[in-house]
This record gives C-alpha cells, sequence and structure tokens, in this order.
C-alpha cells in the first residue's frame, strides 16, 4: 500500500499530466509550446489501447469532447481535445467541421488547400475573409468539465505561401499580417492563433484553483 507521503505526490504529479487527445503531430507540438511550461504535456502514444473516436458531431465542441472524453476513460490526469477548422464567408462557413477532410476522406492539407482556391476563384479581396475557429475540451475521469474557444480573423491569399504549420496556414493572412501563418515565425502563430486563445482560457479555468 503507498504511504500517504506517497499518495499526495501521486495527486500532486497526477494534476500536471495533461493528455491531449489528439492524432495531430502538429497541433500536440503547437499545445506543447503554449502550455508546456504549466504542464507535462502527453500525447496518445502513451496510450497502449488509443480510443477510436469518430467525429459525428455537427459542431466543434461536440467534436472537441467526443474525443476528450473517450480520452480520459483511459488516462488518469486532465485530458483536452481540440477540434478545430476553418471557416470561409463567402463559402457560408465552409470547410467548418469538415476542414481536415474538405477534399474527401483521405485528402492532404495539399488537397484541400487546392480544392479551397479552386472554390475561391474569382473571390477578390476583403470577400475572401475567412478566420480559424478551436475549441478545447476538457475532461477527467469520463467527465467533461468545460469548453474553451478561440477565434482568429483574417483573408485567404491566391496562392500557397510559406512552409511552416499545418493544414491551410500557408493561405491564410491573420487580421494586421502582411503574411500567412506558413510564413510568420511559429511563436508569432502561437501567441495570436485559434488555438492560443482557446488555451489562454484553459489556463486561466477557475477550476484548477
Ligand atoms: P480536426 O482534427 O477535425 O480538428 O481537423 C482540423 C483541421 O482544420 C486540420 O486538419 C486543418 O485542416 C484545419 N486546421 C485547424 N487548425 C489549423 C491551424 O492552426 N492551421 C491550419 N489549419 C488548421
Amino acid at each position: 500500500m503507498k504511504g500517504v507521503g506517497n499518495m499526495a505526490e501521486t495527486r500532486a504529479s497526477e494534476n500536471h499530466r495533461l493528455l491531449v487527445s489528439t492524432r495531430n503531430a502538429h497541433k500536440v507540438g503547437e499545445i506543447r509550446a503554449i502550455l508546456g511550461d504549466s504542464f507535462e504535456v502527453f500525447d496518445l502514444s502513451i496510450l497502449p489501447h488509443r480510443p477510436e473516436v469518430e467525429e459525428t458531431g455537427m459542431t466543434f465542441e461536440e467534436n472537441a469532447t467526443l474525443k476528450a472524453v473517450a480520452a480520459s476513460l483511459l488516462f488518469e490526469g486532465w485530458v483536452i481535445a481540440d477540434d478545430s477548422g476553418l471557416e470561409v464567408d463567402v463559402l457560408e462557413g465552409s470547410p467548418g467541421v469538415y476542414s481536415a477532410r474538405y477534399a474527401g476522406g483521405s485528402a492532404t492539407d495539399a488537397d484541400n488547400n487546392a480544392l479551397l482556391l479552386r472554390n475561391l476563384a474569382g473571390v477578390r479581396g476583403k470577400e475572401r475573409s475567412a478566420r480559424f475557429r478551436c475549441v478545447i475540451a476538457l475532461a477527467r475521469a469520463g467527465r467533461k468539465l468545460a469548453a474553451f474557444s478561440g477565434a482568429v480573423e483574417g483573408l485567404i491569399v491566391n496562392e500557397h505561401k510559406g512552409t511552416g504549420g499545418f493544414g491551410y496556414d500557408p493561405l491564410f493572412v491573420p487580421d494586421g499580417y502582411g503574411e500567412t501563418f506558413g510564413q510568420l515565425p511559429a511563436e508569432v502563430k502561437n501567441r495570436l492563433s485559434h488555438r492560443a486563445q482557446a488555451l489562454e482560457k484553459l489556463r486561466e479555468w477557475r477550476g484548477w484553483w
């Protein structure tokens, strides 16, 4: 049996263990860069039986919750899941929750970006307005505790620019900047992105204390 001291230590370390329930290594990298000094951040590779979660929700929050709750049944500590995507105004909010599979179930980022550019052919200037949106769900022991959202507004450019980031980053220029997220340094994206904003709210969550 564990002594009282050990139990207390176990509790303390569990309180700093945070699993990110996603298969997207880019998201984990960004979350680690943003939260790494507050938590010990794990990814799904530490779970022997990783949960297979179908994203059947109609909203970012529903999908984030499905992913966070499923993994929280298999992990002792906090679990977060990020569901995110790009909303393009002239496309009535598409690709939205379907951002990862915009060009089909096995689409690559390049396929999705090419389709987006095709669908915006002939659309000019401010008509190309869009935002990245992110919802982070927080769960523990099979229960959803909270959800935090963030959004960053910007414009979709006419061609790929830059090699940084992932997904639609080379097509998205955040408001107030002259370069895409694919061109801007990672530190800049991690300061102003939809994900950074949602994680800032997570950090400030009242339930931590
Ligand atoms: P999810 O894994 O279902 O949340 O899909 C997220 C998809 O949205 C990604 O595959 C990207 O296509 C897009 N996305 C979300 N966040 C970002 C970002 O920070 N940069 C670029 N694309 C993003």
